[in-house]
């Protein structure tokens, strides 16, 4: 019996996924994947299920990469959902709807959720100092700033949170806060905000995680305690930022909601939007009813540097509410590496979704059982592209595609394709693999039923193992000379026990398992975990087609060398440097008189392109020079300008005027220029040497 049959129905949430970029390997493994297996295993064992995702559409992810990319937040999301939405639909990850937080119902909800809260008085109003960049006259929430992790030290942490440790953090908690938006250091201005009090819930909280110890994974337990143990501060449920959800008060003009209040409440306008679409009522996926027994049983995959929001801040939300049923469990995934290295958007050192695909086309499920064997859930793991070939070709299409192929060929070649007894059903007649297959559902669906898919998937391969074993220990291909009738059985139990290998590759290989069945011949319903696949004698097999092929050396070669150079494009680039000069003694040096100055007046000189003539305060004298800066320099943005000037040059007449003296600029390899100055205020005439 299956630990799940006390719930009545599921609901399946995966994190949304920011709609600010396409979607790569590590957000699989981490929250869809782990989910989707999951998933499908509950639909196997037909459960009444809900799978819910879509992209979340607001925050500082979205502005800052509109910034980026120089377009709008509506161009950036319209875009990328898109193309999320379709490489989520190529890799077979099966939500019954992919959403979005842009939708009008999700506003309304989020907004309900706002009012709802602030009529039952929970929020805390406060004024409070935030970070305000000057130069570009806005606040600074969330990814708007980044400094040092106060518990970490990590150099890059976030206004809301330090991707290394986890934790979730305000911005005037960050040491050195740096605004990304000019990279100056911001400053402090009062503004009013609307504050969940985590503090007030956190003896509430520590009694509903206290029950959680023994069900939900270690990390996440332990991380949340650890939250527990330092004290929780009110959070703003509320930012002063031109995109997102308005906050729904006269008052809060301008304001928009938190990130993270809206995007959790995207999990239940989506499941809204599914129910309207499908006829179906959404408050038994998501309110309490009135026995606790007939609640629906909440499950939220996500990565590990969610957890804060999907167990402590999400769940006070719907506590304050008080309508809504709260996460069973959230079963977080660690991180993926690729290559020994951190996945990272901005270096370009990911393997990309779409690009896997245009590169190897309908090899999905490939993908899928190479991540699935690796997922990282209890600690950091790595994808390889060795690893990726040695698991294609030494498990798929060594074991899994080999066993299958084997019997479907001898089938075909035996008895053209043909099942045929005269007991008129061909059913499992071997005590052995009787015995073996019973044994293995049961670890299957007891990692599976503990969120551990890598080991549920390796009991999945024994099954394979167990066929090929018993072919080989059978030799169906000698006895079908001597003993035909044990050929016979021989293959027909193979036959059944490929009927046992589709059910429990379901949730794994779901491509694989449509063209089993069409070799098979039989209709998809007929697989299921908790019956056998009987073929009627007489049944006929459609002809083989290999489920797999070997990757050769050449494709992991290319895979290597295309992450290579993407590492490459993406370091600094070293620049050309001009070779140096031959020494020269100081006493030559010393004959150069170099002051620091002012540009006082600047203009075009008429007919030239590259030439502005200065007037420059050097200390000693105001004068005329002559210079090759007009190319970069308008000449009203530079009066004022502090410069390094070489006053004992010899004078001398350009374009008719006469140039006494030369303005030291530097010059990089590219041939940008630029005023060489002081680092502190000097006066003019300081010398230079
Ligand atoms: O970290 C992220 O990518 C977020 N967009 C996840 C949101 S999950 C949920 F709460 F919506
Ligand atoms: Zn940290």
């Amino acid at each position: 019996m299956s630990q799940l049959d006390k719930f009545k129905r599921f609901t399946i949430t995966s994190a949304l996924p920011y709609a600010n970029g396409p979607l790569h390997i590590g957000h699989l493994a981490g929250a869809y994947l782990p989910a989707d297996i999951f998933v499908r295993y509950l639909r196997l064992l037909r459960k009444d299920v809900v799978y819910i995702c879509g992209s979340d559409e607001h925050g500082a992810a979205i502005t800052i990469k509109a910034k980026k990319e120089d377009t709008t937040p509506q161009a950036i999301i319209d875009k990328y959902h898109q193309q999320i939405k379709t490489s989520f639909e190529e890799f077979g990850i099966s939500f019954d709807i992919y959403h979005r937080t842009s939708s009008a119902i999700h506003h309304d909800l989020s907004q309900e959720f706002f009012l709802n809260l602030y009529e039952k008085d929970e929020f805390v109003e406060k004024f409070s100092e935030q970070y305000f960049d000057e130069d570009f006259q806005q606040f600074l929430a969330d990814r708007y700033i980044t400094g040092t992790c106060p518990n970490c030290s990590n150099p890059n942490a976030y206004g809301d949170q330090c991707e290394n440790c986890g934790t979730s953090l305000n911005p005037t908690d960050l040491i050195n806060p740096i605004s990304t938006l000019s990279g100056k250091t911001p400053v402090l201005k009062q503004t009013k905000h609307w504050f969940l009090p985590l503090d007030k819930y956190q003896p509430w909280l520590e009694k509903w995680i206290e029950t959680k110890e023994d069900e939900w994974k270690v990390n996440v337990y332990g991380q949340c305690k650890s939250w527990l143990k330092s004290g929780l501060q009110p959070r703003s449920m509320t930012r002063d930022l031109d995109w997102g959800i308005d906050v729904p008060l006269e008052e809060a003009k301008g304001k928009k909601l938190y990130v993270w209040m809206d995007a959790p409440i995207g999990y239940i306008s989506a499941t809204k939007q599914w129910a309207i679409d499908n006829g179906k009522d959404w408050k038994l996926y998501w309110k309490k009813q009135a026995n606790e027994a007939d609640d629906s049983c909440l499950i939220h995959f996500i990565g590990k540097d969610n957890i804060v929001f999907h167990c402590i801040i999400f769940p006070s939300i719907l506590h304050a509410h008080g309508e809504y049923i709260l996460p069973q469990n959230v079963p977080a995934n660690e991180f993926l590496n690729l290559e020994g290295d951190k996945l990272s958007t901005s270096r370009n050192h990911a393997v990309w979704l779409h690009e896997y695909l245009e590169e190897f086309p309908g090899k999905q499920d490939e993908l899928r059982y190479v991540l699935t064997s690796i997922l990282p859930e209890t600690s950091d793991s790595e994808f390889t592209w060795k690893d990726y070939q040695a698991r294609v070709n030494n498990e798929l299409v060594a074991i899994l595609g080999n066993y299958v192929n084997r019997v479907m060929i001898l089938m075909h070649k035996f008895y053209d394709g043909k099942v045929e007894n005269e007991t008129g059903k061909i059913v499992l007649t071997d005590k052995n693999i009787n015995a073996g297959l019973g044994r293995l559902y049961d670890d299957i669906q007891v990692n599976l039923e503990a969120y551990r898919f890598r080991q549920a998937l390796q009991s999945v391969m024994d099954m394979a193992r167990l066929g090929n074993r018993y072919l080989t220990e059978q030799e169906p291909w000698k006895t079908i000379k001597t003993n035909p009738e044990q050929a016979k059985e021989a293959l027909h139990n193979s036959l059944v026990l490929i009927g046992h290998l589709a059910a429990c590759l379901q949730p794994f290989l779901p491509g694989t398992v449509r063209k089993v069945v069409d070799m098979l011949n039989i209709p998809f319903s007929a697989i299921a975990m908790d019956a056998e696949v009987a073929f009627e004698s007489g049944h006929q097999l459609n002809q083989p087609v290999l489920l797999f092929e070997k990757v050769e050396d050449e494709a992991i070669e290319k895979q290597l060398q295309k992450l290579a150079d993407k590492k490459a494009a993406a370091a600094p680039k070293q620049p050309a440097l001009v070779a140096a000069k031959e020494n020269i003694s100081y006493e030559s040096f010393a004959t150069m008189d170099i002051r620091t100055g002012t540009i006082i007046t600047a203009e075009k000189v008429a007919k030239t392109k590259k030439l502005l003539k200065l007037s420059i305060d050097t200390g000693l004298d105001t004068r005329t020079i002559v210079s090759g800066i007009a190319e970069y320099y308008e000449p009203e943005a530079i009066i004022g300008q502090k410069v390094s000037v070489l006053v004992n040059l010899e004078p001398r007449e350009i374009k008719g005027i006469l140039s006494q003296g030369m303005i030291l600029m530097a010059e990089n390899s590219e041939g940008k220029l630029s005023f060489v100055t002081p680092a502190e205020d000097m006066h003019n005439g300081s010398v230079i040497r």
